[in-house]
């Protein structure tokens, strides 16, 4: 389904450069000395890449900066791109430069010399990822059979190294899909057939249908789908790729395929933005298939809630009472405020059903949060030091940025119900932290858990390193990091 370029791995072979049709992407450091590859370009080229760095082209430019030549004299490309990059470089570093190619790489092919550059692989990684490109909609662009060729010292070392990447790179790309995706095409139903397709990569996917959540209690849950003509459904997608006897971690996303608000009706403007707000739902999904696609060693299990929030007679209103599966009960002064009242009992069921040895939950959850931290930064929320330390560290280390927020028993007080045992909205002040605390409720003590409000992160108006404007997948290369840095042996 994803749409990533094809690639391919083959040794050095400088006379190729000369017929190859396409666009051929050459590595130039900083400091203008010239690689055999460029070498060879800029002999084919009769000297224009040594003219280029003569010029000064180069001094002072930093990874991610590309430079064209077009229709190049001496090869059959109609292309030359030249990639600035270290010799030795930060992978943040290669990710960006193989970027700024999967940028150009709209059409046909690319061969590029990588020659032994260490960071090949994270250069490819980089391509892939920002060579995403969501035109399902768009009646006059047909499918573009867009490839990469990369030419490297070894390839017997840099493609299986690359290979694991682009698995990562394809869960992104599925995440980006899905969040893209307008809500009359991913209904609650159509988004539960695209994860039960995952099965066929070796996940467990479970589907559980409304009558299943009512049996278990699920009133919260199921209150926010019941003014949707589409029904509510969990989908369970088990890895199991660790020891048997090992507790999985538990990945938890919202996944509200259309806000409308509910009879809390939001504003017109911007509505269409609400196609987003199964975000968290996305990343859990696009974080499971990257680890099936990677046969990664450990074990996770993926619960998505997928709910439409719409107004209607059958629709939950304001001052409504609720009973969760966990027996609390809630008082819902705000029916746009309907993320939590999902994740909460998914959340439980999650610990209920598995015991894991860590529950993380992603949802666009909050406006506030972009007012906090804009499109920068996830909110970060978490109970348990160690393995928030761990997440910040393979967030910083992906370049996707997160920060810590705060939560305490001040906070909380904001909840008070007085009829029930709490309510579902905590007022303005400090709207990010009362949601995160609202969730904390539904979070056993001896569960250490990460929230992860995404709101602004998910999808932005503009471009970003590795993602056209849109869907950005974020936290699909942070969490497959940090299973592989804590759940993997
Ligand atoms: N899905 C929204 C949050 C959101 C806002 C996501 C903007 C992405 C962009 C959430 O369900 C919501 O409506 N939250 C309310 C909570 C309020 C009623 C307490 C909000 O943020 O206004
Ligand atoms: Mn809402
Ligand atoms: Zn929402």
């Amino acid at each position: 389904m994803p749409n990533l370029i094809a690639t391919s791995f083959a040794p050095v072979d400088l006379d190729a450069i000369a017929s190859f049709e396409g666009r051929v992407a050459i590595l130039i450091a900083p400091d203008g000395q010239l690689s055999a590859t460029a070498r060879r370009v800029n002999r084919l080229t009769k000297g224009a890449v040594a003219r280029l760095v003569e010029a000064g082209k180069l001094e002072g430019t930093e990874a991610g900066k590309i430079i064209t030549l077009n229709f190049p004299v001496g090869m059959a490309a109609h292309a030359v791109d030249i990639l600035c990059l270290e010799r030795r470089p930060s992978v943040l570093d290669a990710r960006k430069a193989g970027a700024a190619l999967g940028k150009v790489l709209s059409e046909g092919a690319a061969l590029l010399c990588a020659g032994n550059n260490i960071k090949a692989a994270q250069i490819v990684m980089g391509a892939v990822m920002r060579a995403y490109e969501f035109t399902l909609h768009k009646s006059n662009e047909d499918d573009k059979a867009r490839a990469l060729s990369v030419m490297c010292l070894k390839p017997e070392e840099i493609e299986p190294e690359a290979r694991a990447l682009i698995a990562v790179a394809e869960g992104a790309h599925m995440t980006r899909d899905l969040v893209n995706e307008p809500a009359n095409v991913l209904t609650t139903t159509n988004f539960a057939e695209r994860l039960a397709e995952m099965s066929a990569l070796g996940l467990e996917v479970e589907v559980l249908e409304e009558e299943d959540l009512e049996e278990l209690g699920m009133g919260s849950m199921l209150c926010v789908g019941q003014g949707s003509d589409s029904p509510s459904k969990i989908v369970v997608m088990h890895w199991k790729g660790g020891n048997a006897e090992d507790k999985p971690l538990a990945l938890v996303g919202k996944g509200v395929v259309f806000d409308t608000g509910g009879i809390s009706l939001k504003p017109a403007a911007g509505m269409e933005d609400m196609t987003m707000d199964m975000g968290g739902a996305g990343v859990v999904s696009g974080v499971m298939r990257a680890l099936a696609l990677r046969g990664a060693k450990a074990n996770v299990v993926g619960l998505v809630g997928l709910v439409e929030n719409m107004p209607s007679g059958n629709a939950v209103r304001p001052g409504d009472v609720v009973t969760s599966m966990k027996g609390d009960t809630i008082e819902v002064i705000n029916t746009d405020a309907e993320g939590r009242l999902v994740l909460c009992d998914v959340m439980w069921y999650a610990q209920e059903r598995f015991e894991p040895a860590g529950m993380i939950d992603l949802a666009t959850l909050t406006g506030a949060i972009i007012i906090g931290l804009g499109h920068d930064n996830a909110g970060v929320f978490s109970n348990d030091d160690t393995l928030c330390n761990a997440f910040l560290k393979a967030a910083n280390a992906e370049g996707e940025g997160a920060w810590r927020m705060p939560l305490g028993k001040s906070y909380d007080a904001q909840l008070k119900s007085r009829i029930a045992d709490m309510k579902n909205v905590g007022g303005r002040p400090a709207g990010s932290i009362t949601a995160a605390q609202f969730l904390q409720r539904f979070v056993k003590d001896e569960t250490p858990w990460i929230h992860l409000d995404i709101a602004g992160v998910a999808s932005v108006k503009s471009e970003t390193t590795l993602a056209p404007a849109g869907a950005t997948g974020w936290g699909v290369m942070a969490l497959n990091r940090l299973v592989q840095d804590m759940f993997e042996e």
